[in-house]
């Protein structure tokens, strides 16, 4: 077995330390002080009586307490990079009972993996805004990775929220609003849990673009930086926006969340205590487990007390044989640098979670590998050992591929349409551009969707998925115009400029032109895309080819396939373009999903989940592209404040193209008698008194002969991470020449205190998400909306506050629905404001605070077509 230093953890100082993003960034960053993140310590323990986890804790508490020093280090620590078959698993507790827990991406299906379906992404759902179909993708995905043996399913997002549309992996989410967000994060989690899968809230926190993440990624490009990103984020903007749908998902009861991998305030997010022990298990009372985003902990009893609870994939860095954890870790807790109770709260954390979402301890094997689609091969994949039936290719997907095709038509939205849609048997349809085809290798050719060929239907990198199969637009639409006698032809071609004017140019044509833009994670290279993109425009000279058909012919649809905004500006308002559609990433359904809508088998009603702006300049937000701070972390100063999207174009009273919850319908609606009705909340009441001491479950040995690899009782596993030492003495163990002569100084003050710690005034006693208050119904707003038209439609009725305030939004979406009516027929919108929802918060005070300002309510079919509006009393 080799040597594994403890020099890692001793060395390594801890989470530097505090206050608010720096105020000065106009300053060149030499002359400036770095923003920093104030310590928070010791790390929260359990609550035995959190709201939805009593019966979960009992349960790992009884388990817990039966476990022994070295099973608890296995089950925070992981087995290293491609140990097993999952993209992370921790060590088994066999004399328990349990196998090791898997962890397997993505946030749109189980990834790496065969016979599974690939669904639509977040974004795309999020656009739907329709609560139960999210709910029903996350319970359809929790299914499909507890058919795999998968334990932790890696999503859903909000990090990235989208504060730069050109932001690599914001598809992988939502939507830059954070109340979109937040519904698109709890519902997902309610539905991967009812499903027997845990779910993982990520990236926490800050994590709005790829470049600079790593230090050896970015290296890797040429970039010569020593430190990450570090994402300056101030105290209010982190609250009012960034960490608003997190306290969503504690609040849904979500059973793992992962910290990103770059800085917050110069300190690494897996480290920086203010965020984990203060924010989220602290302010926001959050009950499970934090893992690491794969080689984002940076340091051992550092990383420990600042409150992250399982190291992913558990080496230092892939395939170094070697873990801050492990053996580090259980050195740590005998010799007293890390407390028993802090290791104890890690396992009773971890295993919460676990008794949230399974009866059984004994679990259904894991019945794929990650490394491989071939049936037989090595379990231990790095190793190359244990060679054995590694794959059972069992088919998860049930009929998924119903719900896909829905949410990929309900997801839809219908930008433009001067009549032309939807269409009836159109005489002679004209399919043009690539984006209407297959990839010509097949679907999955490229390595986690790491290229833009033929249709797009998923973004790239590790919140993907293979598809099953992919339902082309070409196929779709030819197949419709068989049936209805139409003449079809299609050239799947950016470049056929000849051939494709020869062919719009007939009489009689209706041309459908579809483009896209591609982005993804920041370890894939896409045609010079480092994960984010590297401008809006469309790929493939999208905008030639669209600007071409419509020159040629006067009824051109166009539809964009992309993971965010692109730039229409210059031929959205052409006369020759009837149409515009955003099919988002659909998944594995995509041609179906866009005939559903194109010919009104589904009427549109999704929304834009984000702003398209005339430029990229006019969204006042961007990737960082280039170190700005010699080789030190490169410096991303969030100085817009809450101030993104829709917010930033209506502070800055700029024209769009189109606004942020826009979207058309074959069918129209008309909004009136808006009302107020006031609910009797009550006066907010900080939450005031103490936790009870750190407890401790169970004892450990303190013999050192104990912990030694049982090398008599199985085999050392080649790079495989273990929480065994290799001797019995400490030092030698340790790998630190200097072992004993720091441990005791180098943590910062009360990182090991276990007395009852003062309960912070925003937080819920017993209540995960924070105070209960907060989510007080204060006021229910009430619309009559009309289906004036003459078939039946879906309508998105928005409900927005302005706050009044000088720094405050001109408008905030607080809550929506998606109603069906009938034509001619009246529906009641029914929205809600709660404490929160007319809150801001306060940094001096630490709470949410009501200001004075008078506070108005509106409500309309989108951020900026406020039909309705009404003074709050
Ligand atoms: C890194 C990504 O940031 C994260 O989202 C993913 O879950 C892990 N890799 C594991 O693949």
């Amino acid at each position: 077995m080799r040597l594994r230093s403890a020099a890692q953890w001793l060395l390594v100082l801890p989470a530097r330390s505090s206050g608010l993003a720096d105020k000065n960034s106009h300053q060149p960053l030499e002359k400036r002080t770095l923003a920093t993140s104030e310590p928070f310590y010791p790390s929260p323990w359990m609550n035995p009586d959190a709201d939805g986890w009593t019966e979960a804790y009992a349960r790992a508490k009884e388990f817990v307490s039966r476990m022994t020093l070295l099973e608890k280090v296995n089950l925070t620590t992981g087995v290293g990079w491609e140990a097993e078959q999952c993209v992370g698993q921790v060590g088994a507790i066999p004399r328990l009972g349990l196998r090791s827990l898997c962890m397997q991406d993505s946030p749109l299906g189980v990834r790496g993996t065969d016979f599974n379906s690939g669904f639509p992404s977040g974004q795309t759902a999020a656009a739907t805004f329709d609560r139960g179909l999210i709910y029903r993708r996350g319970y359809a995905m929790g299914q499909e990775a507890r058919g795999k043996g998968v334990n932790v399913l890696l999503g859903p997002v909000a990090g990235p929220l989208g504060r730069a549309p050109t932001g690599g992996r914001n598809w992988e989410g939502f939507s830059p609003d954070p109340v979109l967000t937040g519904v698109g994060m709890a519902e997902s989690i309610k539905g991967i849990q009812d499903a027997g899968t845990i779910a993982c809230a990520k990236h926490f926190i800050g994590n709005e673009q790829e470049h600079f993440r790593q230090v050896g990624e970015a290296q890797g490009y040429g970039f010569n930086i020593s430190e990450a990103l570090s994402s300056n984020i101030d105290d209010k903007t982190l609250h009012e926006l960034y960490l608003w749908p997190f306290a969503d998902a504690v609040r849904a009861g979500v059973g793992s969340v992962m910290c990103s991998y770059q800085q917050l305030n110069n300190s690494y997010s897996c480290q920086n205590s203010k965020l984990l022990n203060g924010l989220l298990k602290g302010e926001l009372g959050f009950q499970g487990f934090v893992m690491s985003d794969w080689q984002a902990q940076h340091t051992g009893a550092a990383s420990a007390v600042a409150g992250l609870d399982m190291t992913m994939p558990g080496d230092t860095e892939f395939n170094t044989g070697r873990s801050y954890w492990g053996a580090n870790l259980t050195l740590a807790v005998l010799n007293g640098t890390v407390p028993a109770y802090r290791i104890d709260d890690m396992a009773m954390r971890i295993m919460a979670a676990f008794f949230k979402v399974n009866k059984d301890i004994k679990l259904d094997p894991i019945n794929f590998s990650f490394w491989t689609l071939d049936t037989y091969g090595p379990i231990h994949w790095a190793a190359q050992t244990g060679y054995q039936q590694i794959n059972y290719h069992v088919d998860v997907r049930a009929d998924h591929g119903s719900l896909i095709r829905e949410i990929g038509a309900k997801g839809t939205v219908l930008l433009k349409n001067t009549g032309s849609l939807p269409l009836k048997k159109p005489k002679f349809l004209a399919v043009i551009g690539e984006d209407a085809g297959p990839n010509t290798s097949g679907p999955n050719s490229c390595s986690d969707r790491g290229c833009d060929n033929g249709t797009l239907a998923m973004g790239w990198g590790s919140g993907t998925a293979n598809f099953p199969y992919v339902v082309t637009p070409d196929a779709a639409l030819q197949a419709q115009a068989l049936q209805d006698g139409s003449r079809y032809e299609s050239i799947l071609s950016n470049y056929a400029t000849s051939q494709i004017k020869a062919l719009v140019s007939q009489a009689n044509v209706t041309a459908i032109v579809f483009v896209n833009a591609d982005s993804g994670e920041g370890y894939i290279n896409v045609d010079g895309n480092m994960g984010d993109r590297k401008n809006l425009t469309l790929w493939k000279d999208g905008d030639a080819l669209v600007k071409n058909v419509a020159s040629w012919c006067s009824n051109t649809i166009v539809v964009i396939h992309s993971p965010g905004p692109v730039l229409l500006t210059e031929w959205y308002n052409s006369p020759n373009v009837t149409a515009i559609l955003w099919a988002g990433l659909p998944g594995q359904e995509s041609g179906n999903s866009i005939a559903d809508v194109l010919y009104g088998r589904v009427n549109p009603a999704a929304r834009s989940p984000f702003t398209w702006g005339p430029t990229r300049e006019s969204y006042g937000t961007d990737v960082l592209y280039t170190p700005n701070n010699g080789n030190g972390a490169p410096q991303d100063d969030f100085t817009e404040g809450v101030f993104i999207d829709y917010r930033y174009f209506d502070k800055t009273n700029s024209s769009v193209i189109y606004e942020f919850g826009h979207g058309l319908s074959y069918t129209t609606f008309e909004y009136s008698n808006i009302r107020v009705q006031k609910s009797n909340a009550g006066k907010y009441e900080p939450t005031t008194g103490k936790t009870s001491p750190a407890p401790t479950f169970g004892n450990f040995s303190t013999n050192l002969k104990d912990y030694v690899f049982p090398s008599h009782e199985f085999p050392y596993v080649y790079e495989y991470i273990y929480p065994y030492l290799n001797t019995t003495d400490p030092k030698a163990a340790s790998g630190d020449a200097n072992y004993g002569q720091t441990a005791d100084k180098f943590l910062p003050p009360h990182a090991t205190d276990s007395s009852a710690q003062p309960l912070l005034r925003s937080s819920g006693k017993n209540s995960p998400g924070g105070n209960r208050q907060l989510y007080d119904v204060m006021y229910t707003i009430t619309a009559d909306i009309k289906n004036t038209g003459s078939i039946v439609g879906e309508e998105v009725p928005q409900l927005y506050v302005a706050l009044g305030g000088p720094d405050d939004p001109k408008v905030q979406l607080r809550d929506f629905d998606r109603i069906r009516i009938d034509p001619g027929k009246t529906a009641q919108f029914r929205g809600t404001l709660t404490r929160r929802d007319l809150s801001n918060w306060d940094t001096t005070l630490q709470d949410w605070v009501i200001s004075k300002y008078k506070k108005t309510a509106y409500v309309g079919r989108s951020s900026r077509k406020l039909d309705l509006s009404i003074e709050l009393p």
